[in-house]
């Protein structure tokens, strides 16, 4: 339980909020870079921040203030230039950097033209297997982590975004958080298939550890021993708001205190003797999370998630829960996020930073499914695993897979 002083620091994220100024320090996915194949502009809010990201002609990535520096028109109705994106208003062009570089009129007609003062708000942004990210912290920026699953070759990867209407928070509780597989995905997954039993191997055991780069969580369930990987592994809540399980990513990147885009990553190898297999470009599309009769999709793995974040509120009452002894990684994530809330007050450089660009550059994380993904396994062999078997047949994390997106993986996979 927590007072309602300290739920407001957990979940606050706008600029001068404890919260906000923290995370602010670390490079968020904000977007697939195949997203602005079709339209070089997309309107992005972050951390209570309107923005506009673009893609110039020269290819340069661009995050600026949604609002023109001149008057404040919507810059996301303007269009992409050579260098930067021009305000459809009045035809002010400003570029990544923020400067303004033309003032139509101003050049045209005055004698003495100068743009002082006239910059507008931009942030740096980075693209990295297919996704983009943006910093919105002071600078100098930290280097980009380049997680190793970036780095893999010959697998199918796409990224999946979906708009949840709560705070980012409760999300991330959800990346430290082992028992709810038992409850929300085994038994309410076969509940929603007609089971009528509590069938799920029950947790017999949960661990959590703290690393460098977040926190694991270790489980034992019936039927398991801890020579699993499931215990001699585990699953990485990575730091400080994503979830890392083997083959895929999911972020939690806060749009504003009531909202949040889940940005998922995924890959997939393909099967021995399918290599080489170059992917040209990541697809990235956008999962529905309602159905039509306005009730939340539960048939896919991380729906079912997030029919529990928006379940617990816009913002999750914390003065009112119960912590039990499942909840102990809980605990440890909430405490280390006031105390790296209290070093970034303090001037100090917060956990977690990177600012060695060789350390940046693959960067390993507790896998277990490394040799699966890097090495592959004959399509034969994945009929013997469960998970992958159901891998091939459908996507199941999240509802709403394109066709082309289908069509693509079963090309990639030789099925
Ligand atoms: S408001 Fe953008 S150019 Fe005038
Ligand atoms: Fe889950």
């Amino acid at each position: 339980m927590l007072t309602a002083a300290r739920n407001e620091m957990l979940t606050r994220v706008g600029p001068g909020t404890p919260m906000g100024e923290l995370l602010r320090r670390y490079w968020q996915p904000i977007a697939g870079a195949s997203e602005l194949d079709a339209n070089p502009i997309k309107t992005v809010r972050l951390l209570g921040e309107d923005l506009v990201l673009y893609r110039d002609l020269r290819g340069r990535y661009g995050l600026v203030d949604r609002h023109c520096p001149h008057r404040r028109a919507d810059m996301s109705y303007g269009w992409v230039e050579e260098e930067g994106i021009r305000c459809s208003y009045h035809g002010w062009l400003v570029n990544e950097t923020g400067r303004c570089l033309e003032q139509p009129y101003e050049d045209t007609a005055n004698p003495k033209p100068s743009k002082a003062g006239c910059d507008t708000k931009a942030y740096p942004v980075k693209e990295c297997a297919g996704l983009l990210f943006a910093y919105l912290g002071p600078l100098p920026a930290p280097e980009l982590p380049v997680w190793e699953p970036f780095t893999w070759t010959n697998g199918f990867r796409e990224i999946v975004l979906a708009d949840i209407p709560c705070n980012w928070f409760q999300c991330q509780e959800n990346s430290i958080d082992p028992v709810h597989f038992e409850w929300m995905h085994d038994n309410w997954g076969s509940r929603l298939q007609g089971g009528t039993a509590n069938t799920a191997p029950k947790h017999l055991k949960v661990k959590f550890e703290e690393f460098e780069h977040g926190f694991v969580y270790k489980r034992v369930r019936e039927g398991q021993s801890e020579q699993d990987r499931y215990w001699t592994v585990g699953r990485v809540a990575l730091w400080p708001n994503g979830f890392y399980l083997g083959s895929h990513f999911e972020w939690r990147v806060p749009v504003d205190d009531e909202n949040t885009l889940s940005v998922a990553w995924f890959f997939m190898r393909v099967p021995k003797g399918r290599e080489p297999y170059t992917q040209e470009r990541v697809p990235t599309w956008v999962s529905p999370i309602k159905d039509e009769s306005g009730r939340w999709i539960s048939s896919h793995v991380i729906n079912q998630d997030i029919v529990a974040w928006v379940g617990q509120g816009r913002i999750a009452d914390r003065t009112k829960e119960h912590l039990r002894s499942s909840d102990i990684g809980i605990t440890m994530m909430r405490n280390r996020f006031f105390q790296e809330m209290e070093a970034v007050a303090a001037g100090k450089e917060p956990a977690g930073v990177v600012r060695s660009a060789n350390a940046a550059a693959c960067i390993a994380l507790p896998n277990m499914a490394r040799e699966l993904n890097t090495e592959g396994i004959p399509l034969a062999d994945y009929d013997k695993d469960p998970i992958l078997r159901q891998r091939l047949k459908e996507f199941r994390h999240h509802y709403g897979q394109p066709a082309q997106v289908r069509r693509a993986f079963v090309e990639a996979m030789g099925i």
